[in-house]
Order: C-alpha cells, then sequence, then structure tokens
C-alpha cells in the first residue's frame, strides 16, 4: 500500500483549492491502511472514504474491496445497505424535506415542491453545476417545528413554500456554513 505523505493530505488551508485525485487516492490507500485489520473497520473507512471524494465511484469501492480482501459485492452491499452512502456525487449542499408525518400534514410536501421548481431538478437528482442535491428524509426529531428542512448540518423549521427560493439565495451566500441552526417563520 502506498504509504501518505504529509503533502498528500487533502488541502485543510482556507483556500478553495481541491485536491488532485491522486492526492484523493492516496489519502484513500492510507484510510485503508488504517482501517483494515481493526474488527469493523469496513463502515468508517467507507466513511472516511467519501469524505474525501464526496461519494463512493466503483473505483473507490474496488480498491477497498481489495485492501479488506473482500469481494467487491461484498463492500457494494455494505454500501447500499447503509443510507448514508452514496454511489452518486452529490452537491455541495443536500438538501433534505422532511416529509415525515407531521412534516408532510403542515405542508412538507409543497415545500418539496416548491424545491423542485427552484431547482429545477428531481428528488435524487442534483443540480449540473453540482450546487444542490435534493432528497427527502422521513422525521428529523423536529416535529413541532414542522415542516423541517435540512441542509448540510443546518436545520431550517418552519419552511414555507413561499420562502424557499430565498432559502436557496441565502445558501449560495454561506448561510448554512454560518449557522447550524436557523428558523423560517
Ligand atoms: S416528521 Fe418531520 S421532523 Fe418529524
Amino acid at each position: 500500500m502506498t504509504s501518505l505523505p504529509a503533502s498528500a493530505a487533502p488541502c485543510s488551508c482556507a483556500c478553495s483549492c481541491e485536491p488532485s485525485e491522486t492526492e484523493m487516492f492516496a489519502r484513500l490507500d492510507e484510510v485503508i491502511s488504517e482501517y483494515r485489520e481493526k474488527p469493523g473497520g469496513l463502515i468508517p473507512a467507507l466513511q472516511t472514504a467519501q469524505s474525501v471524494f464526496g461519494y463512493l465511484p466503483e473505483t473507490v469501492i474496488r480498491r477497498i474491496a481489495e485492501g479488506f480482501g473482500k469481494t467487491v459485492s461484498e463492500v457494494a452491499g455494505v454500501v447500499t445497505f447503509y443510507s448514508f452512502f452514496t454511489l452518486h456525487p452529490r452537491g455541495k449542499y443536500l438538501v433534505r424535506v422532511c416529509l415525515g408525518t407531521a412534516c408532510y400534514v403542515r405542508g412538507g410536501k409543497d415545500v418539496l415542491d416548491a424545491f423542485k421548481k427552484k431547482l429545477q431538478i428531481e428528488v435524487g437528482e442534483t443540480t449540473p453545476d453540482r450546487q444542490f442535491s435534493l432528497e427527502v428524509g422521513r422525521c428529523f426529531g423536529a416535529c413541532g417545528m414542522a415542516p423541517v428542512v435540512m441542509v448540510n448540518d443546518t436545520v431550517y423549521q418552519r419552511v414555507k413554500p413561499a420562502r424557499v427560493g430565498e432559502m436557496v439565495n441565502q445558501i449560495v451566500a454561506g448561510a448554512v456554513v454560518a449557522a447550524s441552526e436557523k428558523e423560517h417563520t
């Protein structure tokens, strides 16, 4: 396995530069070396790999399978079992609209439709500029504040469809990075 030179680690500075594919695979090899001997190490290895690549492409799954001495189908089975793993690239902002019972009753479907219209994508899709991906959730544990939307780790409460356009603009402007919780009333 390739060991990771310090200079090959993904950039952690404040600049907007992206690590090269070579750097990302070097990081992947380091992750495999770190976890392959550990019991239950496959899941954290996949999680770290997904954080490095943004998703789990086939090439990454193959490399992990090889590193862990497993078949590709074994690793792919784990990836498809857990919903937090994704085989497709996601946008910079993952919008998850809750369609649990409380949110649905209080207009979650209308909120979802507003996001579809604003972003011009369907559920499970990513905008061509890779800014936004749209998914649905099944209760985020904040039913009293329904309808609820999560954007990355930021919770938006009592979201109104009419405010979705403004919300998207604020997200692009950095609201998600700046705030951990935001209420739209
Ligand atoms: S149903 Fe949406 S947060 Fe519980």
